[in-house]
């Protein structure tokens, strides 16, 4: 086979190759290599050393050249390596007289790797909270003849297992999102009355701090989405502005829409979210201050079903604030 075309299939490669004479000397190196190594000109000739601005994978390519050995072709294998904040995997062989250097991308794989033990670390930590204190409350009881005692603690109790069942909800909401099982049964809904509804089932929490809620939806204004969903969408965000906001503060709900767009505003006066977090705030379990937060309960799920739900309608979720004056999370939906 001709080495110019072998060489031609190596460009689209989606690893970076690197191919040394035993001087050290560039005698290939594909497209996806240059990206890796950052190279704008063609190295060709040069000395690898010289083309090389990262100092560890220079030492782990020294350290491998001592290694060169006729019978063993492979010099070193899967190192994982990091550059530029990407992760690879690196493999070096020896292939008559030549060097030949491999890296591989795997920085989705080792992202995905780090989201999952995140994932499960968190979602045991939430369960073993609530399930200490209904231990704890449980065998309090058990030797405990004071009726109103008693009545307290069930009390204790049953909002732990409350906690527990939104937990287990949540989870079992994005699960479903996330795996695409559920469909979307769209339908022409009539927003205003949906917040109404939502409205109507945070009043109590938005009157324990005199939280004043507008609707400022067009009654007309109609959206063609998942009703159950976007009821959902709707609640984590208007509970949000209600949770996170100050004493006397206002939560007002919007609607506008231009040529292929339909936008819901949720805006209120709270606390807000800083800058280094804006970009964090839609992923599973992050929240800005976990103490604050816990005083205020919840699990960091909410935001994240909001972004998957709005994603499943082909829209998306946004966010603007102010820390210290407050937020406004903007939902974005197709027409049709
Ligand atoms: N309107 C808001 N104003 C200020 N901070 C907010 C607002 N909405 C969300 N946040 C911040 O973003 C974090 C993530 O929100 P998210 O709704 O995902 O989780 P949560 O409210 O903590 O828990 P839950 O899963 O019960 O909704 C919150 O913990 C809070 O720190
Ligand atoms: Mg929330």
């Amino acid at each position: 086979m001709n080495e110019k075309l072998l060489l031609k299939i190596l460009n689209y490669q989606k690893d970076g190759i690197i191919i040394l004479d035993e001087n050290l000397k560039v005698k290939f190196i594909n497209e996806f290599g240059k990206k890796i190594l950052s190279l704008e000109e063609n190295p060709e000739g040069k000395n690898f050393y010289e083309i090389l601005k990262d100092n560890y994978l220079e030492t782990v390519i020294s350290y491998a050249l001592q290694k060169i050995d006729e019978k063993n072709e492979i010099l070193i294998k899967n190192e994982e390596i990091s550059l530029n904040d990407n992760v690879y995997l690196l493999n070096i062989f020896f292939i008559e007289r030549n060097i030949v250097i491999k890296l591989s991308d795997v920085t989705p794989y080792e992202v995905y790797k780090q989201a999952k033990r995140d994932f499960v670390s968190n979602v045991s930590h939430e369960l073993k909270t609530p399930i200490a204190v209904l231990q704890g409350v449980l065998e309090t009881i058990q030797n405990e003849n004071d009726l109103t005692q008693i009545r307290n603690f069930t009390k204790i109790a049953y909002k732990r297992i409350q906690q527990m069942n939104n937990l287990i909800n949540d989870l079992l909401t994005l699960a479903k999102l996330e795996i695409k099982e559920e469909k979307i049964n769209k339908k022409i809904i009539k927003i205003r009355s949906t917040v109404n509804n939502i409205f109507n089932d945070l009043k109590s929490t938005a009157k324990e701090k005199n939280i004043m809620m507008y609707n400022k939806i067009e009654p007309d204004f109609k959206l063609f989405v998942d009703e159950e969903k976007f009821y959902i969408l709707l609640k984590n965000l208007i509970e949000n502005a209600v949770k996170y906001n100050k004493e006397n503060g206002t939560v007002e709900v919007k609607s506008f829409e231009d040529k292929n767009y339909s936008y819901i505003t949720v805006k209120d006066t709270g606390i807000g979210i800083p800058k280094e977090s804006l970009p964090l705030i839609f992923e599973r379990f992050y929240r800005v201050d976990k103490s604050r937060s816990r005083d205020v309960g919840g699990t960091g799920l909410g935001l994240s079903i909001v972004k998957h739900i709005a994603e499943a309608h082909e829209g998306k979720a946004m966010v603007k604030s102010d820390l210290g004056k407050g937020s406004e999370f903007i939902i974005k939906i197709p027409k049709n």
